[in-house]
């Protein structure tokens, strides 16, 4: 997609948290056997942390594609099968419904059938695995722990940026979980990574950059999923238009009107998030692997 049509826009994250959040994930590693990274479907790319490497060293790993009720499902497949190919075990899951959840279990015995193995060897029969649960802030972590333990185990909550201590949660299946709080990275890649993880909520985006992040999402749109815009907002998005130009068009549609007929463009910037948010414009991935095919949603 062609970056130069795109607005710049400061994005604002905890960086603080950040380095007390690696140092007790790097303290806590000796003690697992086996890493569940949880990422947001819309963007698994996106929210993976870049560190994650070297974090994890050489433990097993799953990978959980939550959001999937978000997502646009042919390009969830496509995400599976491309990590699957790098050799992780994948789930697909929407911990809010419950949907996938559970696979969980029977998935982490095969990814760690070898300790199990061990174990037993070394006559610790019935041991618990223990598995730490990472993700970037906001992904579902509570969530998804929550629906695999079967009761409300850990807090949930909607705060970008809020962590939380050290928490292990026994699930009644020879499992113990460990929480861990949300960690984002030093720095965005690129501002592309930030803009993803503001437009799903991983991060804030400051009030005055809704506006921007709001027409950039709408490039975005128009670009991927023009369909979801004329179906949503009943407007054809204009090729030449920018974002601003989108969000007055689809703005106007609306009904958001100030002063002398002019569009309310912040309005229809929330709006437009906040829809995307509760899955009124469909199920729409914003991110690809680089897999060599063809884009999705045209
Ligand atoms: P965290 O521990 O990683 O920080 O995330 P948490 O479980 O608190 O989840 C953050 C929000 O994401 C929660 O929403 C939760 O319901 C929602 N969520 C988690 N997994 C899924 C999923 O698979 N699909 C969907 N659609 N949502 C999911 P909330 O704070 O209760 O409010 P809201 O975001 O629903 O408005």
């Amino acid at each position: 997609m062609g970056q130069s049509a795109y607005e710049k826009m400061n994005i604002q994250w905890f960086p603080g948290h950040m380095t007390k959040a690696q140092r007790m994930i790097e303290e806590n590693l000796k003690l697992v056997d086996g890493v569940v990274e949880i990422l947001d479907a819309r963007i698994p790319g996106a929210s993976r942390n870049p560190d994650i490497d070297r974090l994890a060293g050489d433990k097993p790993r799953l990978l959980l594609l939550n959001r999937i009720d978000l997502a646009d499902p042919a390009v969830t497949a496509r995400w599976r099968r491309y990590f699957e190919g790098q050799g992780y075990a994948v789930l697909e899951t929407d911990a809010k419904s419950g949907k996938g959840v559970k696979e969980f279990v029977p998935a982490v015995h095969r990814l760690l059938a070898g300790k199990l193995a061990e174990y037993e060897a070394k006559g610790q029969v019935g041991r618990a695995l223990r598995i730490m649960i990472l993700g970037i802030p906001n992904v579902g972590k509570s969530t998804f722990i929550n629906k695999v333990a079967g009761r409300k185990a850990a807090i949930a909550g909607d705060k970008p940026g809020v962590t939380r201590g050290k928490q292990w949660i026994n699930i009644d299946k020879g499992l113990d979980l460990l929480d861990t709080p949300g960690i984002l990275w030093p720095k965005f890649e690129s501002q592309e990574v930030g803009e993803l993880l503001a437009i799903t909520n991983a991060i804030k985006a400051d009030v005055l950059d809704k506006e921007t992040l709001g027409a950039n999402f709408m490039l975005r749109l128009r670009d991927y999923y023009p369909q979801a815009l004329t179906e949503r907002y009943k407007f054809t998005p204009d090729p030449e238009a920018n974002g601003f130009e989108l969000l007055e068009a689809a703005g106007r549609k609306r009904g958001f009107l100030v002063s002398r007929g002019e569009v309310d463009i912040e309005r229809m910037a929330n709006t437009l998030l906040g829809e995307y948010h509760d899955g009124k414009l469909g199920r729409l991935s914003l991110e690809q692997p680089n897999d060599g095919s063809l884009e999705n949603g045209k």
